[in-house]
């Protein structure tokens, strides 16, 4: 099972991320929890989310770049169902071996993340944090599908975009079942 972690505060008025659901929404063996719809007072269900988690081989983080990080409610999910003895350390072994997979999307284009644009970084100086939570839980790291200038974008791009994460589900479904 692929389970597709999808943390937009705003899902209805999205454009880059619904393009993205709408691509794999409905595949076969791919489940998706849209973490705002489930909880939008914050108060996470840890046991719930946990569950899922231990039902899947791969599992998707899907969302837009917010201040160079998650929105909120996925740190807060980061925080909470990632806990100490079940995800790390000592006993914490449920999440080893599976897969992950990050999807983000950014408002800023390629061209603004160079040293002349308005974020001067490369968007690879911000994918340590969400890389290593991963790999601290033993997970192995997918190389992401980075969707960058999510407003700019033409539809046909996006749709590209959205093919391809489709595609990688698909590939990824059909390795998990060789
Ligand atoms: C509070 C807030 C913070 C944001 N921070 C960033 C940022 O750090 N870098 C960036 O490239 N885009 C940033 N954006 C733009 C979002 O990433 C962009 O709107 C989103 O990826 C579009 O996806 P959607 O079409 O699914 O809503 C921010 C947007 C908001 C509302």
């Amino acid at each position: 099972m692929i389970l597709v972690i999808y943390a937009h505060p705003y899902p209805k008025h999205s454009r880059a991320g619904r393009a993205l659901l709408a691509a794999v929404d409905g595949l076969p063996g791919v489940e998706v929890r849209s973490l705002y719809d489930l909880y939008p007072d914050f108060d996470i269900d840890t046991a719930s989310e946990q569950a899922a988690l231990l039902r899947a081989e791969t599992i998707v983080w899907l969302h837009p770049i917010y201040w160079y990080s998650p929105p909120s409610l996925l740190k807060h999910w980061f925080e909470n169902v990632l806990a100490r003895g079940w995800a790390y350390s000592e006993g914490g072994d449920a999440l080893k071996g599976k897969r992950c997979l990050w999807v983000p999307t950014t408002g800023g284009d390629e061209a603004a993340y160079t040293p002349n644009g308005i974020h001067e970084q490369p968007f690879e100086n911000f994918i340590a944090p969400i890389e290593q939570t991963a790999r601290f839980c033993g997970m192995q790291w997918l190389p992401p599908i980075i969707v960058h200038g999510a407003h700019v974008v033409s539809d046909e791009q996006l749709q590209a975009k959205a093919e391809e994460f489709r595609a990688r589900l698909i590939a990824i479904g059909r390795s998990a079942t060789q």
